[in-house]
């Protein structure tokens, strides 16, 4: 099979050594670092950690170049972007956040990650907010329309994947956003799954808050993610903690005096009163040369492979007896996550023989109970034949 990308994906592939290892289908779950990315993210680690307080300026350019390159990436300003360490604590700064009453509705899906549910799970536990769900569907028309059901006046907040991390069905966020501004409600979208996929743009997209992270799709390093606030939201989020930095004006002893509780302090007026103390300034560093390693390959090259690549492997799943594919099969309804069930198979057992015996890195899913493969900017032929080679034999 030829390859149908732009770039040459063996050069690729050869800046990722793992492959020569294991077949690496999980980028959903975490992504493998290219071995540029990774010397820059070694030398970045060293100059911090070797310099400790004398490095410290040039860690946090970097770090402010990271805050500058997500915005870049997802059309926000840099204002906008708190740093986290993953895509969760977007969410759940949002969920602490928030200033929502017990009985307020806050609509998700029956498909979202634990990294949604919990931190609402919690919040409504707290008194604060009360989930319902609507089945999203593999189809964007029918997902819109059980939403517009389930939506009701007294909807606080939506809450949604960009990409389900289930189906890889790609949700009409856009749609959605649209409603729920009409209606005075906010948006949060779950962009885990999407950006680094295909072009995500906050301003199109029109939420409120999203959240998103370096480690899947964008393949940077591992504890590194953002929450975008856009910058007339700000005064909604009152954060759940403060420490220095997210302070204005910045700490003073003097000026906090004996009284810090009543001192005329309040949090900065930007997303950064979410981030606060020392932080791992050096791995944002890797965070902005895995983007601008993705921009050199260019992000139209990427998105044609990983839609060329995940609609080989959907045919191919579908076409193979016993086998049933529960993926959207256009690429504008879906994602590089191809998602499948075999008969006779649980997911988790298959998922489970498919590392033990073959090698092959993927992810077991619930709903349906089923297996999640990934396919990336890297993927290739050869690691279908050796998904295929694996099931058949699993098969017999
Ligand atoms: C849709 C979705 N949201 C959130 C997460 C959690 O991401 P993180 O580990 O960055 O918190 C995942 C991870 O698989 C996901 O698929």
């Amino acid at each position: 099979m030829s390859s149908p990308s732009s770039y040459v994906v063996s050069t690729v592939r050869s800046a990722l050594p793992i492959l020569e290892e294991v077949t690496y289908l999980n980028t959903g779950t975490v992504g493998i670092m290219a071995e540029p990315v990774l010397a820059a993210h070694v030398a970045a680690v060293t100059q911090y950690e070797r310099g400790g307080h004398a490095a410290e300026g040039a860690a946090r350019q970097g770090y402010e170049r990271a805050r500058a390159t997500v915005a870049r990436l997802i059309g926000a300003q840099p204002d906008e972007i708190a740093l986290t360490r993953n895509a969760t604590d977007g969410v759940a700064l949002i969920a602490a956040s928030l200033p929502l009453g017990p009985d307020d509705p806050v609509l998700t899906t029956d498909q979202e990650h634990p990294a949604v549910l919990l931190p609402w799970a919690l919040a409504q536990r707290r008194g604060r907010g009360r989930l319902a769900f609507f089945p999203v569907s593999p189809d964007p028309e029918e997902t819109l329309s059980r939403f517009l059901q389930a939506l009701r006046p007294a909807t606080k907040l939506v809450v949604v994947s960009h990409v389900s991390c289930e189906t890889g069905a790609r949700l009409p966020v856009e749609a959605i956003c649209a409603c729920c501004r009409e209606r005075g409600i906010l948006t949060l979208i779950d962009c885990a799954q999407s950006v680094g996929q295909f072009p995500v743009d906050v301003q199109r997209i029109g939420s409120d808050f999203a959240t998103g992270n370096g480690h899947k799709w964008l393949c940077g390093p591992k504890g590194t993610g953002f929450l975008y606030v856009r910058r007339d939201r700000l005064d909604l989020v009152e954060p759940p903690l403060i420490g220095e930095g997210a302070a204005s004006p910045p700490f003073d002893r003097r000026f906090l005096g004996e009284e810090p509780a009543s001192a005329p302090w309040s949090f900065v007026a930007s997303a950064r009163r979410f981030e606060y103390g020392t932080r791992n300034f050096h791995d944002y560093v890797a965070l902005s040369a895995a983007v601008e390693y993705l921009d050199a390959l260019g992000w139209e090259a990427i998105e044609r492979h990983m839609a060329a690549m995940s609609g080989i492997f959907k045919e191919a799943l579908a076409a193979e007896p016993g086998v049933t594919l529960y993926s959207p099969r256009p690429w504008e309804d879906s994602s590089g996550l191809v998602t499948f069930g075999v008969e006779g198979w649980t997911g988790e057992e298959l998922s489970r023989r498919l590392w033990e015996d073959y090698r092959i890195i993927q992810r077991r899913v619930q709903v349906p109970d089923a297996v999640r493969v990934s396919c990336a900017y890297f993927t290739g032929p050869e690691d279908l034949d050796r998904l295929l080679a694996a099931l058949r034999a699993l098969r017999r």
